[in-house]
């Protein structure tokens, strides 16, 4: 009876522990989570402006991957009550036209113990946080295009900017998920040459499906593929 109560003790301090901070551990995608995806609209025929930056293709992606993930700021955990799995929980802290005004916008940039997301992940690099400025500048809308082209498959015209976007924030020196550090080229020849890293992103029985909570378009797959294939050159 009482070595149960310990335990029930042990336990309950250690969920008070974990639950605020996000910092415990690496996240670890949450196959479950499936929250978002139908909110990304089709990106299929509109050309993507130079000038623009775009919810589906930059800014979600982001966010899933360095807010949304399981034990943060995803719907079953909601680290603070705050669940930044679609485009409308998302817009609850943004206000369109006023980034620095945008709570989200200030959270992103605050320093130190405070920021988000919280050490040890990597803080958003300037260009991820200038993105997120000039999205919320231009109206926080709900908008995507087409940007995929599977005749691009350079390592840094392509696949480096994708795993930036979509990986990194998981995958980097301060946070490795699985082991697995993405900030590199010679860390994604790793997983490009044993197989993993196709295996995983075609969501391939046998390796864990990444990213877990938004599979990456066709297109970028087979960037990936036509890549590895052609020898993982750090091009
Ligand atoms: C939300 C965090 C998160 C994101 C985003 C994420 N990963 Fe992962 N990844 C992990 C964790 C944690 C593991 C180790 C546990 C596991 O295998 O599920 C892992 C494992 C892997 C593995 C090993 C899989 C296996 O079956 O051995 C590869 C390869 C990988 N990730 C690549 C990627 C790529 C490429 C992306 C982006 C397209 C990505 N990850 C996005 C957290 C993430």
């Amino acid at each position: 009876m009482r070595k149960t109560s310990s335990i029930v003790f042990v336990s309950i301090l250690f969920l008070i522990w974990m639950f605020p901070s996000c910092t415990h551990d690496v996240p670890v995608p949450d196959n479950a989570n499936t929250g978002g995806i139908g909110e990304i609209p089709g990106t299929t025929g509109r050309v993507c402006s130079p000038d623009s930056v775009y919810f589906s293709n930059t800014i979600y992606p982001l966010i899933s991957s360095t807010c949304a993930m399981a034990g943060c700021h995803d719907s079953k955990t909601h680290a603070d009550g705050v669940d930044l799995t679609t485009y409308d929980k998302i817009m609850r802290y943004v206000s369109p036209g006023n980034a620095t005004g945008s709570k989200l916008y200030k959270e992103i940039v605050k320093t130190g113990s405070e920021r988000m997301p919280p050490p040890p992940m990597s803080p958003w690099t300037t260009d991820q946080i200038s993105q997120l400025k000039i999205w919320i500048t231009q109206g926080a809308k709900n908008n995507g295009c087409d940007r995929c082209d599977t005749t691009d498959f350079k390592y840094s015209t392509a696949i480096k900017p994708l795993i930036a976007t979509k990986c990194q924030g998981c995958h980097n020196p301060a946070s490795k998920g699985g082991n697995i550090d993405l900030s590199t080229h010679a860390g994604v020849k790793i997983v490009a040459e044993n197989g993993r890293l196709y295996g995983s992103v075609s969501w391939t029985a046998g390796y864990s499906k990444m990213p877990a909570n938004l599979k990456l378009a066709d297109c970028e797959i087979i960037q990936i593929k036509k890549w590895i294939a052609a020898g993982s050159l750090n091009n």
